[in-house]
């Protein structure tokens, strides 16, 4: 490439980057995915690269972050960047109110722009002769630290100025945040490679901002809405006349979107004091729903000559105030943790806090969700901790306060039998959760457990529904998938909406399901991940259910499709003398036919791998599946080269495609149904 068609090349790349960040950051209307903007950038960087002198002053290749620095330098704000006072109650809005109309001695309405106030870090940005050539934070008001190089990476923020007319030197001040998704997304990262994670999106914001690397602030994915200016020169560009900056702030706030700074777009201007109190109300109802995180409300007299007359009080204006919200965090101590079990035997932490009310309302226990998240937040009972409540969303623990830990103290013990049912729990390698292993007993697990016994893939119980077991076990009537079998006619027609018609029904069908084979009976139990193949494949291995009862974690890994984990959980299930109870109980009631080993001449799929797709219309997946199986066919969830067959029915898709272009033979619905009939299997 010679170096004039790089140059035509760059500003091409230059002007669609520029455009489409605007697009996606200030406009919030992408219109081409995130991929091409990526390959633009790339291509960029490279030629770039190759080309030095073609890099422009504002490339968006800035965006990507530069060299590390060793340290921050120092930026003297030419205007000091200032705080705001607080009002919390409609009454002090009020009162503060009063206050301005008294100092404005004028008889006209005072109109206020409306705003959320964001809750993330002030920057201030500079921009001259519509580049942008400084970014500072706040710091002491007065001073603050130089992160230029950061600021770049936030695709947010216009690197040049839009259009032709500008003031020469303009400051623009605005919160830079860290949009909720992000903040979520970072911290789910975190989590999974085991590191700290920040308590919020501000924190993360404060985290992302003040790195020396700009390569690490680039990655984290940071916005900004511009809320004000600081120092504006009066030379304007591009335009002779000097009366280019609105005497409204609401108006400024547009013209400052006009150069292609984002402005929030909650903002509203309000025509008098009695309007703030609904604009409050209607930010704290829609909060939840915005994708950054406030925490209240600002106001600001609209008119900046009445802002000028009314001037500043200490560190902040009186022309203006931040009407907060409650607060969402709040100091609290945990005084206990207990262990609650689900009904799938999960074993969950609840932490039990002295009564504090935050976000609202009062909260007196919390979710700690499992072992990692206690190890994580480093928490003792009797630490000091910071509570979170946002909208409807359940009481978090943010973050222990270690300075407030006393010497008594203790430190969390988790349990290692099941607190209702005194069974062994179980934490298995990979899981974040501790179980119960007493499935077919523990009284917190009872009524999934029986649901399961008699769904339509295990026993198949009519008329049982998952209702009437609820009613069944609240009622006493039933504690194990055993007592099924002692009930009466009588017992079953006091239940609400059962006659004596479809109590007479319900005894048969348990009746009937009294007999059923080796591997739904396996798949019955409920034993942790042990599904109807497994199930199947156990009993096709061990023959008897004696043998399966005592196989040990080698033996049982010798079954297709049984790996570490679901041997652990069998032998887990078996060796609960709990579980066994019931169990014995079942075999006394229940019957099976023996297993009869197939010959090899009973097996001719033997050593054959298939895969089943798309929808068949004479019979389901899983019938096909077993009737494959019971011809000695392995039959696999996916293809590979291994792959002997795939049974395609209709709406084959990528794993259609996928076995074409491995060369795996295809058979049809009609193909299968030949198969199986010319050995025999009746459909
Ligand atoms: S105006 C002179 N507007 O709140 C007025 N501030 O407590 C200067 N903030 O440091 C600030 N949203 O970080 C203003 N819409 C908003 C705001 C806002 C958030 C933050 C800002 C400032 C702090 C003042």
């Amino acid at each position: 490439m010679t170096e004039q068609q790089a140059s035509q090349r760059v500003s091409e790349l230059h002007r669609l980057l520029t455009t489409y960040n605007h697009e996606y950051y200030v406009m919030d209307q992408p219109s081409v995915p995130d991929v091409e903007y990526d390959r633009l950038m790339r291509e960029l960087i490279l030629l770039e690269a190759e080309f030095p002198q073609l890099k422009q002053a504002d490339s968006p290749s800035q965006r990507v972050g530069g060299e590390a620095l060793k340290a921050f330098t120092q930026v003297t704000h030419q205007i000091p960047m200032l705080s705001l006072d607080n009002v919390f109650s409609p009454q002090e809005w009020q009162a503060f109110a009063k206050r301005i109309e008294e100092r404005a001695k004028s008889a006209n309405t005072i109109a206020f722009c409306a705003e959320p106030k964001l809750d993330g870090l002030a920057v201030s940005l500079r921009y001259e002769n519509g580049y942008l050539v400084q970014a500072a934070t706040r710091g002491d008001g007065a001073v603050g630290e130089n992160i230029t190089e950061n600021i770049k990476t936030i695709k947010a923020i216009p690197l040049k100025l839009s259009g032709e007319i500008y003031p020469s030197v303009l400051e623009v001040r605005g919160e830079v945040f860290m949009p909720k998704a992000s903040f979520e997304k970072l911290n789910e990262a975190a989590i999974k490679k085991g590191e700290k994670t920040f308590a919020n999106p501000r924190n993360a914001a404060a985290g992302s901002l003040r790195q020396l690397d700009s390569k690490i602030t680039a990655k984290r994915n940071l916005s900004f809405y511009a809320y004000g200016l600081g120092f504006v020169s009066e030379q304007v560009q591009g335009q002779v006349e000097q009366n280019w900056l609105a005497t409204s702030h609401y108006q400024r706030l547009q013209q400052v979107k006009l150069l292609g700074l984002p402005v929030c777009p909650e903002v509203k201007l309000l025509d008098d004091a009695d309007q703030v109190e609904g604009f409050y109300q209607h930010i704290l109802q829609t909060r939840e729903a915005l994708d950054y995180e406030i925490d209240g409300t600002v106001f600001k007299v609209d008119d900046i000559r009445l802002q000028e007359k009314l001037g500043f009080v200490a560190r902040a204006p009186r022309w203006a105030t931040a009407y907060k919200f409650p607060a969402q965090e709040e100091l609290t101590t945990l005084d206990d943790v207990e262990f609650q079990v689900g009904r799938t035997g999960a074993i969950t932490p609840v932490a039990r806090l002295s009564p504090v009310f935050v976000g609202g309302v009062t909260v007196s226990n919390a979710t700690l969700h499992n072992q990692d998240e206690i190890e994580r937040l480093g928490i003792k009972i009797k630490d000091t901790v910071v509570i979170r409540r946002a909208g409807d969303v359940i009481p978090q623990i943010v973050s222990v306060v270690l300075d407030k830990r006393p010497d008594n103290a203790r430190t969390i013990e988790f349990p290692t039998r099941c607190p209702v049912c005194q069974s062994d729990v179980l934490r298995l390698e990979g899981e974040a959760v501790l179980r119960c292993t007493g499935g077919l007993y523990c009284g917190a697990q009872r009524k999934e457990a029986i649901k399961h016994f008699s769904s339509r893939k295990a026993l198949d119980i009519d008329g049982l529904g998952d209702k009437l077991v609820e009613q069944l076990v609240d009622e006493k009537l039933i504690q194990t998938p055993a007592d099924l079998f002692s009930l009466t006619e009588l017992d079953i027609s006091t239940m609400e909406r059962m006659g004596q018609k479809s109590a007479q029904n319900l005894v048969q069908a348990i009746e009937k399901a009294r007999h059923t084979t080796l591997a739904k009976f396996i798949y019955a139990l409920g034993i942790r991940e042990v599904g109807e193949t497994t199930a199947a494949n156990l009993a096709q291995h061990f023959l008897t259910f004696d043998a399966i009862k005592d196989a040990d974690e080698d033996a049982l890994q010798d079954v297709p499709d049984v790996g570490k984990i679901v041997a652990k959980n069998i032998v887990q299930f078996f060796a609960q003398a709990h579980n066994v109870e019931v169990v014995e109980a079942l075999e006394g009631i229940m019957t099976w036919p023996d297993i009869i080993v197939k010959t090899e001449a009973q097996q001719p799929l033997k050593d054959l791998t298939y895969v089943i797709t798309g929808t068949l219309s004479q019979m389901g997946r899983s019938d096909a599946k077993a009737y494959l199986q019971s011809l000695g066919a392995k039959v696999s969830g996916s293809i590979s080269a291994k792959t002997d067959y795939l049974v395609a029915g209709e709406k084959a898709g990528s794993k259609l495609t996928k076995a074409q272009s491995l060369g795996v033979k295809v058979l049809t619905e009609e193909d299968l149904i030949a198969l199986l009939t010319e050995h025999e299997v009746s459909l």
